[in-house]
Parts: structure tokens; sequence; C-alpha cells
């Protein structure tokens, strides 16, 4: 095996050379670039249908090729001239072309990158530094809702605002416990866990995954029975882009009642922040499943004056009544003071807009359509809170946040409840019992032309001096990270275990992490899913380290 995978690893370097090589030459000479015909041409002899070929392979010769790229680069940032595109985009309308993609980039040494809605935040699923096919999957994007089942299938390219939308147009006592941003692709997502206001009742996306229409390297299509139990678990929260192409999940879908209860309000320092917000921390991961209560941490003037503050907005959704709400929050958290003015019963299609902060009163075909939808352009880490954070601990952040551009901000999810009712090792995911809260620390460049200005490059400084300050009152050995959130500042090493553990460990913890490595060895032996801080291959069998 060893032989084998330093054969392949010449030969593809050596065919990234001569494509380099006559690439250079034929643009100097033509003015042109030529496109990748090995592969295209491998396309072909597939296929004699060149109107189909036409109309889903784009080079970039292709007018198309560039918006095609462009439209679901999600993070903006990577929207530069000197991001590296693919070679070819394919957008698939059938697991043939899938399947024929999959064959001629092996079989012309390109890497594959696999794209169904294009929030990646390294943006890993639409560049690459070596020469990539990108299969886009938005034109696969079928969901097929069944009621009288609780399930549904759907296709790789669907985004969760459209899978939320369609349960909406068969049922509101059914929904998906998954995040709440409408254009999340679900190919990905539920590879790498997935979170939302669900999860303190029914777990994270992945735990509601029940089955998978998934290619394999080989080109084989395969589901949960004919994959095996191991490999079905690598995917659901593995980073499942590490073992193959993903075609379609089917989700079990879980009951919600017809109406949920949404409230929004702000808290500032002045108004108490700080003492609602230690108390926060240890309530509401042990509070009736039914509530869950995301928070925002913003640093901000106050009013028209040179004076900060911190402001808080509690977010809260309530699987219940407003009369069941309010002597619940009465008895646990009277503090926060919240109170049926601010309450709205809705149904759940409409608490995903709320969350995503529109009205409850905009339409939900919104939810539909990807451009209406506001595209992020930020840098983003993850963390994982397990001992309440002191007051003095909260007071030394918040001031780290005021000394921000108002740039940056925290956004803040609970756990406990479901999340803790599953073992760490039962998928990959392993941020379940003792976790209060997760962290997501972001700045964002959003005026700036790009992430390498002075100031953007000074936003990214504090978000790091940020995460060291935060280091002791965060997760420890290891300090965990979300994959869904990934970080290429945690580490890309991957020649040996030790070097991979530096990352690998925070997305999944030691047991995971070897049981994903074991998997990839049997299902990928010579790594063609690969891509920085995917699951390695070792020329050691990891059981001699
Ligand atoms: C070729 O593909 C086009 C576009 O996908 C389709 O409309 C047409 O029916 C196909 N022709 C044949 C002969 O299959
Ligand atoms: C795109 O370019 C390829 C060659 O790279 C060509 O065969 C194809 O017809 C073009 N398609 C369109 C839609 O222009
Ligand atoms: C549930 O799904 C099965 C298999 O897809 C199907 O045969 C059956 O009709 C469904 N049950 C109901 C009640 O619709
Ligand atoms: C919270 O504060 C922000 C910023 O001032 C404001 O836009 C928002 O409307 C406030 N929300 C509520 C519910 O008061
Ligand atoms: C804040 O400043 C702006 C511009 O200087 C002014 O138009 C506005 O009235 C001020 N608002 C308040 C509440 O003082
Ligand atoms: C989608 O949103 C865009 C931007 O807001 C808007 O211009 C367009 O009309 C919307 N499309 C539909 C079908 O609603």
């Amino acid at each position: 095996m060893k032989k084998s995978q330093l054969n392949s690893s010449v030969f593809f370097f050596v065919l990234i050379l001569s494509f380099s090589v006559s690439w250079a030459a034929l643009s100097s000479i033509l003015d042109v670039t030529p496109g990748p015909e090995d592969f295209l041409s491998c396309i072909r002899s597939y296929s004699n249908n060149l109107t189909s070929i036409s109309e889903h392979i784009f080079t970039s010769g292709n007018a198309s090729f560039l918006p095609t790229w462009q439209v679901h680069v999600q993070n903006t940032k990577f929207l530069k001239p000197s991001t590296p595109k693919p070679s070819v985009i394919v957008t698939p309308v059938d697991e043939t072309l899938v399947q024929t993609s999959l064959h001629c980039a092996k079989k012309h040494g390109y890497e594959l990158r696999m794209r169904s809605g294009g929030h990646d935040y390294e943006g890993l699923s639409y560049t690459a530094d070596v020469p990539f096919v990108m299969l886009d999957f938005t034109k696969m994007r079928s969901i097929d809702v069944d009621v009288a089942n609780s399930t549904a299938w759907v296709q790789a390219g669907a985004a969760l605002g459209a899978v939320y939308y369609a349960i909406s147009q068969k049922t509101d006592t059914l929904y998906f416990p998954a995040g709440v941003c409408p254009t999340v692709g679900v190919g990905g997502y539920m590879g790498g866990g997935g979170y939302g206001n669900l999860l303190r009742k029914y777990g994270s996306a992945a735990d509601n995954v029940i089955d998978v229409r998934f290619m394999d390297v080989n080109g084989n299509i395969l589901n949960r029975k004919t994959m095996g139990e191991d490999f079905f678990w690598a995917i659901r929260g593995g980073g499942v882009s590490s073992f193959g192409i993903v075609l379609a999940w089917k989700l079990r879908l879980v009951p919600v009642p017809e109406k949920v209860t949404v409230f929004i309000l702000n808290k500032t320092l002045e108004q108490g922040a700080t003492e609602l917000f230690y108390k926060y921390q240890t309530v509401i991961p042990a509070i009736d499943r039914n509530l869950h209560m995301r928070t925002q941490v913003f640093g901000e003037y106050i009013g028209n004056t040179t004076k900060k503050t911190v402001r808080i907005m509690f977010e809260g959704i309530y699987q219940g009544t407003i009369n069941t709400l309010l002597p619940l929050l009465n008895k646990k958290f009277p503090e926060l003071g919240v109170t049926r003015e601010i309450c709205e019963e809705v149904r759940s299609i409409q608490s995903t807009l709320v969350f995503w902060g529109l009205p409850s009163s905009a339409p939900i075909e919104i939810l539909l359509n990807r451009s209406a939808i506001a595209k992020l352009n930020d840098k983003t880490k993850s963390d994982y809170v397990r001992t309440p954070i002191p007051i003095n601990g909260l007071r030394k952040i918040w001031r780290k946040l005021m000394e921000n551009d108002e740039s940056g901000q925290l956004m803040i999810n609970p756990f406990g409840g479901r999340m803790a009712d599953f073992s760490e090792t039962e998928i990959p995911y392993p941020h379940r019992a003792g976790v209060l809260l997760q962290i997501l620390k972001t700045v964002n460049f959003q005026d700036q032309t790009s992430d390498t200005t002075p100031t953007s490059l000074k936003r990214i400084a504090w978000l790091q001096s940020l995460d060291e300050l935060m280091t002791p009152y965060v997760s420890k050995n290891p300090r965990e990270a979300y994959v869904n959130y990934n970080d290429l500042d945690l580490g890309v090493g991957n020649a040996n275990y030790k070097e991979a553990s530096v990352w690998g460990e925070r997305y999944w913890k030691r047991d995971n992490f070897k049981k994903l490595i074991r998997i990839k060895a049997k299902v990928d032996p010579l790594n063609f899913f690969r891509r920085p801080q995917s699951v390695p291959v070792f020329s050691t069998p990891l059981s001699d380290i």
C-alpha cells in the first residue's frame, strides 16, 4: 500500500508539472487559456450528448464559468482575482455525471471539491491551490417530504431554507433540527454535525440523519445498509468530504407544536448584562428542553456618545405557548424580564425568519431565494465552554470586545438537554454532555475592500488576541472546536498522528479521530478525497503508533 501511494503521488506531481508547463506555453503563444481538454475529452468519451455537456460543464473559457463559481461563494472575502479557481466546474443534474466526473478527475490527476451551499468557512469547497474539478450540486436539490413517515429525502444541493419551506408546505407540526442560515447546503452541513434551535430538544442535525445515498471513491453508490455502520458513522460529523460524495441524505423529521413562542431583548452593561449572562450560562443549559435561548454579544457606542458598552441580545424560542413559557421563566430566570408584550407565537417556519434577523411577517418564500440572503465576509473561530465563566472573566472579555472597532461579535448557543443524552462516540461530533455553551467568535470585513487591508489585518489580530484571552475560560485538553466552523489556523499538519492530532482532536477528540482515520484508510486508502484538514491517510497503520 505504501508503494502504490508513493507511485500515485509521483504520478500526480508529474501530471501537475506537465499540465502547468503546457498551459503556460500555450497561453503565451496563443494568448488564450486552453480548457482542461484531458478532462473534457474523458467526459465526452462517456457521453455522446454534447448539448448536455455544454450545459453542465464549464471551463474558464465559458462566459458562465465565473458567475457559476461566484454565485455560491458565501464568504465574499474569497471573491478576488487571486483566489485559485477550479479547472472545471461541473453542475451535475444526475448521479451519472457525478460518477463520470469522479472517474475523469481521478484519471487525469485533478482533485475533486464538492460544493453544496458554499458556506465552508475556509472556502475549501470551491478553492484549492492544486488543479481541481469542482462539483457544484445546485442543480441536484430535490426535497421529498414524507409526512406520514416523518422523513425527508434531500439532495446534496438543497439549502436548509428550502428544506424548511418544503416541510412547511405540507405541515406545521414537523420540522428538522438544523441551523437558521437559509442558504447553507445540506450536503456538507450534516457531515459536520449541525446545530440549531432544536438542539436542546432533538440533538444535532447529524443525530437525525437516518440514511444516505453516497458515492465512494470507486463510484459505487451506497446506502446505510450497503456501506456498513462504521462508514455511516464516519460521514455523520466526521467531515463527509474526506470520505466521498454525498448525493442525498434521509432525514428524520421531528414533532413541533403548531405555534412556537419567540422573543428578543437587549441588555447592556448598564442594564446588568454581566450578571444576567453569568446566570444564563448555568440556568439555560439545564432548563426545560423546549426552551432554547441564543445570545449575541456586541461591543458598541452608547447612542451618539464616545463611551462604549456591551450589548447582549437574548433570543428565545420555546416549543410551546406564551402561557407556559412565562411561568417557566418567572421561576428559573425572572431577572431577564421577559414579558408577554415581547413574546410572539409563530409557526416554526416563521421562527427561522426571526432568528435570521427578519420580522416574523416577512414572506416565507424569502427562504427559497438565495440572492435575498446576505452573504458573509468574515473570519470565524469557535469554542466550547464547560465551566461557567466567572464574572471577572466576563468583564475581561467585554473589555476586549470594546477595544474592537464594532466589527467583532460573539454568537453563543447553550447546549444541554438532548445533546447530553448522546455519548461522545455516538457519532464523530463529540461536543456533548458537560458543554454549557458553544461560542462563535467572528470579525467581519464588510466595509473593507479585502481581508488583507491594514484594518482587516488588525481585526484578524484582534480576533486572535480574543482567542488567547479566552483560553482560561473554555474547554481544555483538547480545546474543542467545531468542524463546520473549520479554521485552518488550528493547523494543517498531517504527516503523522501527532501532527494531525493538533487540529483533529480539537474537532473530534482522540477516540473519534482515530476511528475516523481507521475508516478512511479502509474506504479511501489512496487519499483521493483530500484537502487541508481532511481525515489523513498515514503510511503506517494507526495500530503501530
Ligand atoms: C441531450 O441533453 C439535453 C440537455 O440536457 C437534452 O435536452 C436532450 O434531450 C439530450 N439529448 C439526447 C439525445 O439525450
Ligand atoms: C464551454 O467551453 C467548452 C470548451 O472549454 C465548449 O466545448 C463548450 O461548448 C462551452 N460551453 C458553453 C455553454 O459556452
Ligand atoms: C413509509 O415509507 C414506506 C417506505 O418508503 C412506504 O412504503 C410507506 O407507504 C410509508 N408509510 C406511510 C404511512 O406513508
Ligand atoms: C436590540 O438592539 C439593536 C441595536 O440597537 C436594535 O437594532 C434591535 O432592534 C434591538 N432589539 C430589540 C428587540 O430591542
Ligand atoms: C446623533 O448624531 C447625529 C449626527 O450628528 C444627529 O443627526 C442625531 O440627531 C443625533 N442623535 C441623537 C439621539 O442625539
Ligand atoms: C430574490 O431576491 C432578490 C434580492 O432581494 C430580488 O431582487 C428578487 O426579485 C427575488 N426573487 C424572487 C423570486 O422573489
